[in-house]
């Protein structure tokens, strides 16, 4: 398991609990992943491809999950796979996807899927004009991996006309650094489905609805996500159907006909229009927080499942169960996120994750002395389950009563949209 964030802790304690797994090695985790039964941790950065392939030989690893975005956008699927190593996750060809706007959307006008009317512009000048002619606030993003902070949905023309200029300012110069796209806006609620993929054929997960804004009632500058909810009812069995017709199925297959062997998750972030499903963005990685939100509903086929993905075999894979039952996320948060943070606070959290409750770590990092600390925005997951959302988000933040640092926040309103009481 490549990384370090409350995503990987959740994807090493949901692999280590799957049938058929010996242990994880988790790289370079976090300051929860050496406490999880069945994994251990490496302190390997998750670029570094020649170490990473080092511990494979040496440990005779199986399956690499790779986490995060970053290293896959750097080649690192392609690495590995290439010295003959499972991996799951795509090459830098299909993190395309992900890592540039612009790609994902022409790959998205030649699938026939439906996303929001697009202008890219490869300078200031350019991306004005544009504005100038269209005369309405447009939706500016960066084209690059911005780590979640290259959008700005504009509300008027002189705020579209800012964050060009912003994109621009704050770029070396070169055209194909500062790249952007212009985007019509569109309206609707947001939720994420994710597509286990292995070249070819695809399985989904139930859909999950994250909470971006930092405030309580949905305000505020965006973060990675400060909570989630799982199965996001939004998307009945009917929608999700549709979205793998309409949206998945044309991707993957678009890929296929550009000769890119995607073997990971496809993550599409998408708007319910009144016309139907919009993608705003793909990933190719799974959602933070949604993983940790999703990784207790799923059945210990998982590694399987995700080995047969990297293999391309995933009709060889028994069916991934899904637990019925509801699952609920809160995000702890260090002073000063989405800004820049504390980090070195001491944190108490005594709880381990079990049934039903799954403390996880994300920004915390070990001591010598064994002390547990904050080190980043986003410090723990606190996630539960239950048979309805009430019950799972009383648990989860009832847990949170029990964790403490000095400067710590959540949202106490995750899940508003189901949630009675
Ligand atoms: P991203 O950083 O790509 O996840 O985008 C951040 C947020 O910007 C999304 O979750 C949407 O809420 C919003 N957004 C992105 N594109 C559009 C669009 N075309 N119309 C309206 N909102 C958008
Ligand atoms: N939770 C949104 C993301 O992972 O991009």
């Amino acid at each position: 398991m490549v990384g370090g964030g409350g995503r990987e802790n959740a994807l090493a304690w949901a692999l280590a609990r799957s049938s058929g797994v010996e242990r994880v090695w988790v790289t370079p985790g976090n300051g929860g992943t050496a406490d999880l039964a069945g994994c251990s941790q490496l302190s390997i950065a998750e670029t570094d491809g020649d170490g990473l392939l080092a511990v494979c030989r040496a440990e005779a690893i199986d399956l690499v999950v790779v986490g995060p975005e970053a290293p896959l956008a750097a080649g690192l699927a392609d690495r590995l796979r290439a010295a003959g190593v499972p991996v799951f996750g795509p090459g830098a060809d299909g993190a395309r996807l992900e890592a540039s706007k612009h790609w994902a959307k022409e790959l998205m006008r030649e699938a026939g899927v439906a996303t929001a009317g697009y202008w890219p512009a490869s300078s200031a000048a350019e991306a004005l004009a544009v504005l100038e002619a269209q005369g309405r606030p447009l939706v500016v993003k960066a084209d690059g991996l911005a780590a979640g902070k290259g959008v700005t949905v504009a509300e008027t023309v002189e705020e579209a006309r800012s964050a060009i200029e912003a994109i621009f300012a704050g770029q070396g110069g070169t055209a194909a650094d500062a790249a952007l796209v212009l985007e019509e806006r569109t309206h609707g609620p947001e939720v994420s489905v994710f597509a286990l993929c292995d070249g070819e054929r695809l399985v989904l997960l139930p859909p999950a609805q994250d909470h971006k804004r930092i405030g309580e009632g949905d305000t505020g500058p965006n973060t990675g996500g400060m909570g989630a909810y799982a199965p996001a009812p939004l998307l009945d069995s009917a929608g999700l159907e549709e979205v793998r017709r309409q949206v998945l199925e044309p991707t993957l297959a678009a890929m296929r006909a550009r000769g890119i062997d995607y073997r990971g998750v496809i993550y599409a972030g998408l708007m319910l229009t009144p016309n139907g499903p919009s993608v705003i963005e793909f990933n190719c990685r799974f959602g933070d927080p949604e993983c940790e939100t999703l990784m207790p509903l799923l059945g210990p086929e998982l590694a399987q499942v995700l080995l047969a993905c990297a293999n391309g075999r995933l009709d060889t894979a028994p069916p991934l169960t899904i637990q019925p039952g509801c699952s609920a996320c809160v995000i702890v948060a260090a002073a000063g996120y989405p800004g820049p943070v504390r980090s070195g606070d001491l944190i108490t959290c005594p709880l381990l994750p079990g049934e039903n409750l799954q403390p996880f770590h994300a920004g915390t990092r070990r001591d010598g002395d064994g002390s547990c600390r904050s080190s980043g925005g986003r410090v723990l997951a606190m996630v539960a389950q239950a048979g309805d959302f009430d019950t799972a988000f009383e648990r989860a933040y009832a847990a949170l009563q029990e964790v403490h640092f000095a400067g710590m926040s959540y949202r106490r309103d995750i899940g508003h949209q189901v949630r009675s009481r």
